[in-house]
This record gives C-alpha cells, structure tokens and sequence, in this order.
C-alpha cells in the first residue's frame, strides 16, 4: 500500500497527518510512504526527520502518484490529487456539512473521502478519535490564552507586600475540552466551578476538584443524547440556565465555553446583558467560535473587547499546539489505518459498523446516509 501524507493548505493550519513515529509504523506494516515537502515544518518537524524514519519526501505530484491512501489534517483540493490510484482513500478531517462540494468533488474524481470525525463513539475507536485527542489539547490551551490575556495571577499569593486573590474560573460545557480546561485550571490555581446539560457530568467535575453549577429542579430534563453527545435544551431549561449563569458569572474572572451540539450551530451561553455584569479586564475564551460562538460578540480569529471583558476567538486552537496535535492526530490515523490492516490483501480492510460511519463516497457517489437524507 502506497500512503501520501500531504503539506496543509487552510490557513493557520500548522498540524501535519503523519509524524516519523507513525511513519515508521506504516513502514513496519508493509506500507511505502511519501511526504510532501515542507509537510512538517510547521510542527516542527523536518523533512530529513521523515527521510530518516524511511519516507520519500517529494513535490505533491510525486507523492500522491498512484497513491492508495492519502492522509490529510484538513480535506484537500481534490484537484491536487490526480494521479492517485482508483478509489484511493482521502483521510482527514473532512468537515462534511460545511464542505460538501468539496465531499462531492472527491466523488467525481473516483475517491473514497474517510471522515475521521465521524468516527463512532464506541469503546474500541476511542483511540482513532481525532475529536477527543484534538479538544483535549484545545481545552488545555483554552486555559493558558485566557492566563495570558488575563492581567492578573491565576493562584491566590500571599506576599509580603500583600496578597493576591485566587482567579474564579467557570467552564461552561464539561466534553473532552471541558474537563482538560477544568484540569488545567486547577493546576494554575484557579478556583474552578463547571456547568454542562449532562447530569453525568457532575461527578466528573467533583473528581476533578472543582464546584459544579448546575440547574435544578427542571421537569424532565437528560441533557445526553446520542453517542453521549448533549441534546438542544427546552426553552424552560434554557430560561432556568440562563437565570443561573448570570448570577454566576457575575463573579468570574475567567470563562472558558466548549458547548456544543452535532449538527446544530453551538448553543448560545452568554449574552451582552450577561457579559455587562463582568468585571472589567475577566477573560472569556469561546472554543465554539467557529461553530457559530456561545459568546455574543465573540469574532472568529479575533480577540475582541465587549464591555471592557477580552472575548477570546482563536481559530483551531488545537493547531496552536501544533507539535502535539500533529502526533496525536497522526496516532489516531495509525490506530485507524492499522486496526484494520489485512496482512493478506497488505491493506486496511474496514468493517461495516466503523466503515460506515466514516465513508463518505464510495464509486463515484456520495454515500453516507447523513449527507443523502
Ligand atoms: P462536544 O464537543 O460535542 O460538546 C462539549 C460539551 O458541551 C458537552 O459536554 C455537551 O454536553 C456540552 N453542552 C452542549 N450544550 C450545552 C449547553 N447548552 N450548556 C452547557 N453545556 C452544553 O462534546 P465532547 O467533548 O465531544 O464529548 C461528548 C461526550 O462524548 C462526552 O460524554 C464524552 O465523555 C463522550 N466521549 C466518548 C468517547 C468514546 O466513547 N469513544 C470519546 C470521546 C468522548
């Protein structure tokens, strides 16, 4: 099996979809890899690193030639991806719902596009979840941009020249990015509190150290869904939510937000109104931003002050940390890629239950059932 691991082209993306860890992986399975040039060096890692650890670094052309496997951080150009084999597998993060003339043009060209964030939930794919590697890194980096926007000490310092007050920090929405903001927090010396729409994530804050703040009392109300994702919320819930946080929030100094819900634009957690009632110079980080925000105001890529409050909205926050992004997104394709690897036919071979939920084109056609229905 021929596997080209190409250069990213978004902007701002410095993540790259095979390290010289899991290149010699690849190779050990049987695999040939090819690197574009210059694939690494965002992450820090060099073309002599790939060629050490085997790979042939080239020009894309070169490397995607009669490629069977191309690996990606984010969906290519499907132009740029000509002379691959038949039905060669492009896998990366592909962002289907917003990209689907991009899904579309992977189809028309014969190629078989594996969204990698579509991976099931399940126990034996924790290991390939691009989702979980990537926001638990975005979580922890969340809590530092907030320290340095911040202009004063995270943990409580007394002094001889008197003492400093322990930074409050709220986590709205306890995920994988949630819990590591909480974690990350704490270790700062933050006095942390978290609020999520799961019951179940009460525990799971407490573990942590931290305060849970959580609406109660709220008739018929199980904020988990599917796959342990969160549900939209009833308007009862949402008034009762809305109510709590603004009392809250009041409060804090720091905010970091990571609600989400799949397939919806994220849900909306503070508002103007609530974010005049801050103290001048308090940090919010919105890691929803680009799923539409949970801040009111917060710009995408920008750092913005409302109301004398720095609202922050870094893009992909993960790729701000890009050296280990890199390698755990490239684990996760490994782990991917070599759970399936069929020793007989030298290539992965993927079942149904896993298969199915990451094609998303398959002989010329858009096949997932989430993007036909
Ligand atoms: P996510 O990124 O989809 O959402 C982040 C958090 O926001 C979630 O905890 C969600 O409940 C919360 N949220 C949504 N709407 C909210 C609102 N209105 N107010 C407050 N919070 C709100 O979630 P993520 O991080 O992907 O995790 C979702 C679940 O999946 C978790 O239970 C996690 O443990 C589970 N999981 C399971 C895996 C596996 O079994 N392979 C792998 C990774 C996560």
């Amino acid at each position: 099996m021929k596997i080209a691991v190409l250069k990213e082209n978004a902007d701002g993306e410095r993540r790259v979809a095979a390290t010289p860890e899991t290149v010699k992986k690849y190779i050990a399975l049987g695999a040939e890899v090819r690197v574009e040039t210059g694939a690494g060096d965002p992450a820090s890692i060099a073309d002599a690193d790939y060629e050490a650890a085997g790979a042939l670094v080239g020009e894309r052309t070169a490397v995607v030639a009669g490629a069977d496997a191309i690996l990606a951080v984010q969906g290519p150009d499907a132009k740029s991806l000509k002379g691959a084999a038949d039905g060669a597998w492009v896998i990366g993060a592909l962002d289907p719902f917003r990209e689907g003339a991009r899904v579309k043009s992977y189809a028309d060209a014969g190629l078989e596009a594996l969204a990698m964030e579509w991976m099931p939930r399940i126990t034996r794919a924790q290991s390939m979840d691009i989702l979980s590697s990537q926001a638990n890194l975005a979580g922890y980096k969340a809590v530092l941009d907030a320290a340095s926007e911040y202009g004063r000490a995270f943990p409580m310092m007394m002094t001889a020249a008197g003492t400093v007050a322990a930074a409050k920090l709220f986590v709205m929405g306890v995920g994988v990015a949630g819990l590591q903001a909480i974690a990350t927090g704490r270790r700062l010396g933050a006095q942390v509190s978290a609020t999520d729409v799961r019951s179940a994530t009460k525990e799971q804050i407490l573990s942590l150290g931290a305060k849970p703040i959580f609406v109660e009392n709220v008739a018929g109300i199980e904020g988990e869904g599917a796959g342990g994702y969160a549900t939209e919320m009833s308007d009862e819930y949402k008034a009762a939510q809305a109510a709590l946080v603004s009392s809250h929030i009041a409060k804090q100094d720091i905010v970091i937000t990571t609600a989400l819900i799949p397939g919806k634009p994220a849900p909306r957690l503070i508002s103007d109104a609530q974010l005049q009632t801050m103290r001048p110079g308090s940090v919010i980080v919105d890691l929803a931003v680009e799923q539409g925000g949970n801040v009111e105001g917060s710009v995408a890529g920008e750092v913005t002050v409302i109301h004398g409050v720095k609202v922050v909205g870094h893009r992909n926050v993960a790729s701000r940390l890009a050296a280990d992004s890199s390698a755990l997104f490239s684990r996760n394709l490994y782990n991917f890629l070599s759970a399936f690897w069929d020793k007989e036919a030298g290539k992965p071979v993927l079942d149904e239950e896993i298969g199915n939920a990451v094609r998303l084109t398959q002989g010329g056609k858009v096949v997932h059932e989430r993007l036909l229905s």
